[in-house]
Formats: structure tokens, sequence, C-alpha cells
């Protein structure tokens, strides 16, 4: 799905990175400069910066940055072309088609139009929850302690008693039978004809991370069953890959996504600030909700109900995440029943506890392994400390699982000596890569790492300054040239900036990194633009630092090429003719 490079920019150019920005964030202007708060980190003084100018932000705190497209791709989690597509339509762009056989392009239609009437469904349902006909609904929403605030965040809403009623709504609009039908919203039946599949129940939009709504959970305002029912499969509702308040998890600004089980649980976790929670869609936790989680966090926590069926549940999501690599910790909720529970008897504090307190995933097999046998009996007592040892043996990390082996001696009074022989006897068991659980450190710098981020960190001032004084380009042809950047994107970025510059006589940097595709290069690219200089100082002083900047950037490219060239004497003799003269470079602004 690529689209070309003048389309790119021109939707880029038509989103003045200003206006968008500031449609998410409050930004306060100052001369050329808007600032807020950053939205991707927390802080009380604003270090988050969007220049007009250059069409780039970046957060001298958090070190985030980028041109527009960026700036959706890391708020909204949006991929580039998803980014692409939300700004080409916010700019009344229309894109060109990717090249789609008629039969996918029909296909692609009856997505589209079933997300509409979903869109229609849900702001119905809604709009009825606040009419006289939802007044019970409601009622029973605020009888479950939600806030106003919350029923408006997840956009619940009510199916009225009549069993046909959404369905003439949707016909009124203009909908087609066979339309509504595949929309999962109407049935047929042949001696009833069509009726709704969801009536006098409270509704909950379930909105995907692009923040569609493709689908609903409805649920009963009593005892009756079923409690929920929800969308079937259609073309734009797949239950395994998506997971109910994403859309809204996914902007959290806590460590981790929580695993709940419910929809309620959800809610009343935002409610009281978790904003990282999620649930399932009335199945078991699969294997694609996993992988969707990867893009957005590198820890899970399972907040599964504290009853029988709810452990069975969480033994078999710990099983997944470990195979997807996916650290997982385990909530405990006991005595109370699940999530919604809790908070009600023990508020935030109580709910904040509990996750600091959340265990392993190991040690949490270990203890639900412990109560099933007889710890008396030495028989079962021998067969218990049998199949810990088999856990423990599948930690590949020496450290960890000594530590884990440790612990678990600790715990349940076994010599530490006799587990740990008992776990070796096990082998590292099969492929199974684990685990696991514990949260690591980012690792310390080198001394090699930090001469080469110095190193860098002069290449990129460098840029810095031709993107702020232009004249440079003129300057310095010649001088410098790309081959001289040894960071491959930096020398990518200069051949860019030195071609923009002979084209056009002037350099447009928010262009270039449309040229990545990734978060990651993104960020490294626009890093490189962010400074502005002070521009008080002197043309002698601003000759000096630029001598400088060129002399460190030469010296580092010519003692890499002397390395390169080993055995070439010729060449040899060159680069140190060439080393020589670099005492006498001398830049003159
Ligand atoms: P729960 O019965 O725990 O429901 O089922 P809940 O979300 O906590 O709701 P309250 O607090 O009782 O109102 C957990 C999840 O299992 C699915 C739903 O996704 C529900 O949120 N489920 C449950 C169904 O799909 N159908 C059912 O009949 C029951
Ligand atoms: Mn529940």
């Amino acid at each position: 799905m690529y689209y070309a490079d003048e389309v790119i920019e021109e939707i880029r150019s038509r989103n003045d990175i200003v206006d968008v920005i500031g449609s998410y964030v409050n930004l306060k202007r100052k001369g050329n400069s808007h600032s807020a708060c950053c939205p991707f980190h927390h802080e009380k003084t604003p270090s988050f910066h969007v220049s007009r100018e250059k069409q780039m932000y970046h957060c001298f705190g958090c070190g985030v940055g980028g041109n527009v497209f960026t700036f959706l791709m890391e708020h909204e989690n949006f991929t580039f072309p998803e980014a692409l597509e939300a700004l080409a339509e916010r700019a009344g762009v229309t894109l060109p088609e990717k090249g789609m056989s008629p039969d996918a392009k029909k296909q692609a239609d009856a997505r589209t139009r079933i997300k509409d009437m979903n869109k229609l469904a849900a702001g119905y349902f809604h709009y009825l929850l606040k009419t006289e006909r939802g007044e019970n609904a409601l009622q029973y929403l605020k009888d479950r302690g939600l806030s106003d605030d919350t029923i408006q965040k997840f956009g619940l809403g009510f199916s009225d008693v009549y069993s046909d009623d959404l369905y003439k709504y949707l016909r009124n609009k203009g909908y087609r039978d066979e339309e509504l039908k595949d929309s999962g919203l109407v049935k047929f039946d042949e001696k009833y004809g069509f009726s709704d599949r969801f009536w006098n129940r409270v509704m909950f939009p379930i909105i995907d991370t692009n923040n569609r709504v493709i689908g609903f959970g409805g649920r009963v305002m009593g005892d009756a069953k079923p409690k929920y029912i929800n969308t079937q499969d259609t073309l734009v509702f797949d239950k395994s890959r998506n997971l109910y308040g994403l859309n809204l998890a996914k902007k959290s600004r806590r460590a981790g996504i929580i695993f709940c089980e419910g929809y309620m649980d959800v809610i009343s976790m935002h409610q009281a600030g978790f904003d990282n929670a999620v649930a399932s869609l009335g199945t078991a936790l699969t294997v694609g909700q996993v992988n969707l989680i990867k893009r957005f966090t590198d820890r899970a926590y399972l907040a599964y109900d504290s009853d029988e069926a709810g452990t069975k549940a969480a033994l078999r999501a710990l099983e997944i995440m470990r195979e997807f690599e996916m650290p997982a910790r385990v909530i405990s909720l006991a005595p109370y029943k699940d999530p919604d529970e809790l908070i009600k008897a023990e508020g935030s504090e109580g709910m904040e506890r509990r996750i600091e307190e959340a265990k392993s995933g190991i040690m949490f097999e270990i203890d639900i392994l412990a109560h099933n046998y007889n710890q008396n009996d030495p028989q079962e007592r021998t067969q218990f400390q049998k199949e810990a040892a088999k856990r423990l043996s599948i930690i590949i990390e020496p450290m960890e699982r000594q530590n884990y082996i440790d612990s678990v001696a600790k715990q349940y009074g076994i010599d530490g000596t006799s587990l740990k022989e008992a776990v070796t006897q096990y082998g590292i068991s099969g492929a199974t890569r684990v685990d696991t659980t514990v949260f690591r450190e980012r690792s310390r710098k080198s001394p090699e790492e930090e001469k080469e981020m110095q190193q860098l960190k002069t290449e990129r001032l460098l840029i810095s300054w031709m993107i702020n004084e232009n004249s440079l380009f003129d300057t310095l042809k010649g001088v410098i040239t790309p081959d001289d950047f040894f960071e491959p994107v930096y020398h990518d970025v200069v051949k860019e900036l030195f071609s923009q510059y002979e084209r056009e006589g002037s350099v447009t940097p928010a262009a270039i990194v449309n040229h990545y595709q990734s978060k990651e290069d993104h960020e490294k690219v626009s890093a490189i633009m962010q400074q502005d200089f002070d521009m008080q100082v002197t043309q002698a002083e601003k000759s000096k630092v630029i001598t400088d900047l060129v002399k460190t950037v030469k010296l580092r490219s010519v003692e890499h090429q002397m390395t390169m060239a080993k055995g070439d004497l010729q060449r040899q003799s060159d680069l140190i003719m060439e080393k020589a003269s670099l005492n006498k470079l001398k830049v003159t602004m």
C-alpha cells in the first residue's frame, strides 16, 4: 500500500501541523513557536514544541518528535498509511485508488457501509438513552455507579423495546435489507421477517483502534438470560482480533495493558483512573489479541474474576502470553469477585495497591498448583515440588531462574538446593522462550557508546545549523558531503537537503520525514531538526561554532576512510594530507 511521494507531500502540506496538533492539545503561542505540556509523557512545565515554520514538533523532555504524520502515528497509534488516510480525509483530498480488483473494491465498499450503519446505530442508541424511552436504562447505568462523563466516553446507549426499532431507523436512512442483514444488527426469520438483534438492552459499542464502531455488546437490565449478547462476526467484526476499550487504552500513559473479563469491569476501571484496561469480547483471550496489544505495550496484567472460571481463564491466558513473549502479571482481586466489585469496595487506592502487588505469571501458576496438593501428605508434597520444578525449568535466564527458585523455596518451605537440583534435572525445557514477568530496566551505556552518542550529536547539530541557516548549503558545498555523515539516516537526510536546496533554493525538513514509514525513523529524522538557535550571536561566533562542528565530523570521516583504505598507500597518503589540512579549515559566514 504505497503512495507516490508527491501525494504524501501534498497531504502533508495541506495539514498545518499547528492546527492538527492544536486540535489534540492546548498549544500556547510564543513567537514562532507553540508549546504545551507533552501529551506523550507526564510533566508539569511545557517542553513540547511545535514549529509552524518547520512543520515539525519535538518534546525536549521525552524526545518524541516528527511531522504531522508522526504525530498521528504516535497519538492515535496509527500506521503510516492510516495516518495518511486520516489526514487526506481531513484536508478533503481523495487518495488515488489503490489498484483494487473489482471484487476487492466491492468488499471494501461493503465494509464501509457496515461501519457507517454501526456508527448510525451507536448514535441512535446513545440518543435513545437520553430520551424518555431510555429512562430505565439510564437509571440502571447510574445505579451501577457510572457518571455522565463515563457514559459519554464509552458512548453507551439503549436499544428500545420494540423489536424492529433500529431496523426501521436504518431503512429510513436508505439501507437495504441485504446489507442490514450483513451488518449483524438485524436478523431475518422466514416466519417473522426482519427484526433487531438487540432490543431492550443497555448497549456497549465496540470501537476499534481506528475509532470505528465495529460491533456491539448488549446487556439485559435485570437477571434474564442471556446476560449479554454480542454482534456475531461480520466483515468488520472479528472477536478474536479486537479488544473492548483498546481505542482508549492505547492512549493511556499508564504502564502496561490490564486485561479484564467483562465490559463493565473495563468501564469501572477507566472511571477509577485505570484507563489502560481492556476486555475480550465474550470469548477467552486469543492469540490475535496478544498480537494486537504488542503494538502498544510491553507488558500485560490480568485482572480476571477470582472465581474458578476466572482462574482457569487466567492460566490459559498466561500460556498464550508466554507463547508470544508478552510478560504478564496477575492481579489478585480476592475476596472480591471482579474489578468492578473491588473498586466499589476499596476505591482506586485499593486497585492501585493490587496492581503493585501483582504476581508474576510463574508465581501465580505455582500458587494455584500448591492448592491442588495436600501439603501435609509427603507423597503429594513431593508431587507438588516436582511440578513446581518443572515450571521453573522453563525460565531461561540463569539469574532470573535462581531468583525464582529462591522465592519458591522460601514461600513453600522447600530446601533450596534440592529444588534447584530438581529444576536442573528438567533441563531448559523445550523451545518455549520464557518469560517473564520481570520488566527489565534499560541497560547503561558503555564508554564506546557514549563516544558514539557524542559523535552523533555533532552530526545532528551541524544538520540543524544548515537547516536554520540555509546559506550554509552554499558555504559548505564541496567542503562537506553526505558521505561524511556516519549515521545512515543522517547521510540520507543531508543528501536530500542538498538536493532540495539545489532544486528550490530552500529546504523543507518536514517533507524529508515522509520518506520514512516507522515511528522510530520519524523520531530519528526529526530529532536532527529539533534545534532552534539563538540568533543573537555574532557572525564571528557563529563561524567558530560551525567550523568546529565541520572539523569534528570531517575528522571522523577521514579517520574512518583511512581504516577502510588499509594497504592502498596512495589513498592513505592523500587522506593523511586531507587530515592535516583540516587544521586550517575555516568556515566564514
Ligand atoms: P460477566 O458475567 O462477568 O459480566 O461476563 P460483566 O461484564 O462483569 O458484567 P456485569 O458486571 O455482571 O454486568 C464477562 C464477559 O463475558 C461476556 C461479556 O463480554 C461479559 O462482559 N458474556 C457474559 C457474554 O458474552 N454473554 C453472557 O451471557 C455473559
Ligand atoms: Mn464480571
